[in-house]
């Protein structure tokens, strides 16, 4: 990072210099951290389309040029060549495991993969019809009852390094128990002869009666999904995370507020909301051009799922790995699923049509993840679950990088232009 030039602004005919931050990959930036004791004035930018709300070290994303990369190497590379875990020690830690490190950081896994008994009496508590992101949420921030005794605003590498895990490996166990708990199953515990996602997958579709044959296509493809999802740097549910952290409240609190953020359809919720649209599109007969007219009408607020990203303008290329590894798996499982022509057809006109084009609204990285789910047996309401696991990396280095800061990281506190009432006096209620 560097620091060369200033940006200058002139208000009320006075020039005022800011410095202008320069990134490791020519991002330039204006520092306005000191604007308004400068000026008295503040900023406005709206959804935060143009603000950094840190300088971070974790992943670089091009949107222009379609480049994410984690710690510095390529998506397609780890997508291809890495495990899960390997790529969350990466993102966490910031460098690649030596073998020893990775045994060892699998091998807390395992330690951490069980939940309190108790607290599958938290589970019980739940209605059965209960959306699987309101139960995670909850069952994740309760771990900080569980877990109390950590100082979270200074944790040593000790504590740090077994919250971390406990989060990664525990997300795992409760996504499989509310699932186990929504179809009226009972509760599989964890292996630990198994990996990552095949002890889930087995942990998911496992039963006393039933034994689930893991097929490596099927690992392979979860795999692939989970660190495509890894992280995302500043994105809606990453801020998140580090703004609820910010006020120094413990990791798990903080990671909760996330799952919360990503539940949402503007963001991870996108890809139940994928399946949604494509089931209603194949109702009505299967006419796309219907729905992409739909989307195009501004009178409506109807938007095509899984289309457009706030920051890739070409394309994004989880979606571009995305959608070939829906098409091997769905072709190697032999399923033919009448949605992914539909997705097809859709993404092929909305490639075309000069509203999508003249907008750079291309398929997201969610557009295609929901049929994958779907194939491999995912029910619907379970996807964004499926996302929150994924993330679940990308959420914990970003706290530690926040509270690592030199000093600590200020507390999040952005400020407003004020656009209400001007003062006026209160007036009893027989007088109004
Ligand atoms: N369908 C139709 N039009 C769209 C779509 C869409 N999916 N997305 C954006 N547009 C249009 C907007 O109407 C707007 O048009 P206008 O300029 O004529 O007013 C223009 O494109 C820009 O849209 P914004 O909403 O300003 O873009 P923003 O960057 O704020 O939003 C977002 C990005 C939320 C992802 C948006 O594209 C969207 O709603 N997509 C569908 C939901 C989705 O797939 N979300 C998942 C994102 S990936 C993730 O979070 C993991």
């Amino acid at each position: 990072m560097g620091q060369e030039q200033t940006a200058k602004v002139i208000l009320d005919g006075n020039t005022f210099e800011l410095p202008i931050i320069i990134g490791s990959e020519g991002e330039r930036g204006i520092d306005i951290s000191k604007l308004r004791s400068l000026t008295n004035y503040v900023t406005l930018d709206h959804g935060f389309g143009n603000t950094s709300n840190c300088e971070s070290a974790i992943t670089f994303l091009d949107g222009e040029a379609g480049i994410l990369r984690y710690r510095g190497y390529p998506i397609e590379q780890l997508a291809e060549y890495s495990s899960f875990v390997e790529t969350a020690y990466l993102l966490i830690y910031g460098k690649l495991p030596t073998s020893e490190e990775l045994r060892e950081f699998s091998g807390l896994f395992n330690e951490h993969s069980m939940i309190h008994e108790d607290m599958k009496r938290l589970f019980n508590g739940f209605p059965v019809a209960a959306h699987p992101m309101a139960v995670l949420a909850s069952m994740i921030c309760s771990l900080s009852a569980y877990y109390p005794d950590i100082d979270m605003t200074n944790p040593s590498k000790k504590d740090f390094d077994r919250i971390a895990v406990q989060l990664m490996s525990k997300v795992r166990t409760m996504v499989a128990f509310a699932y186990k708990k929504s179809i009226g199953e009972p509760f599989v515990y964890p292996r630990e002869d198994l990996e990552y996602v095949p002890n889930l997958l087995n942990m998911l579709f496992s039963s006393p009666t039933k034994p689930y044959k893991i097929y490596d296509e099927v690992v392979q493809a979860m795999k692939v999904l989970f660190i495509l999802h890894a992280d995302h740097e500043q994105n809606c549910s990453t801020s998140t995370v580090r703004l609820v952290g910010s006020s120094r409240v413990n990791l798990f609190a903080s990671i909760s507020s996330g799952i919360c953020a990503l539940w949402g359809p503007l963001h991870g919720g996108a890809n139940e909301a994928v399946i949604d649209m494509l089931e209603a599109i194949q109702k009505d007969g299967g006419d796309v051009d219907k729905y992409i007219n739909m989307a195009k009408d501004k009178s409506t607020s109807y938007r095509l799922m899984g289309v457009g990203h706030r920051v890739y303008k070409s394309y994004d290329p989880r979606a571009k790995i995305i959608k070939q590894c829906a098409h091997e798996l769905l072709n190697k499982l032999g399923v033919d699923d009448p949605l992914l022509e539909i997705a097809i057809r859709l993404e092929e006109k909305v490639l075309k049509d000069p509203y999508f084009v003249e907008r750079n609204l291309y398929p997201n990285v969610d557009f295609y993840s929901g049929l994958i789910y779907k194939a491999i047996g995912i029910p619907k309401d379970m996807f964004t679950v499926m996302f929150a696991i994924g993330r679940m990396p990308g959420w914990i280095a970003h706290w530690k990088e926040m509270i690592e800061v030199p000093g600590g990281a200020k507390i999040g506190r952005p400020r407003q232009i004020y656009v209400g009432e001007n003062k006026r006096d209160y007036v009893t209620i027989n007088k109004r």
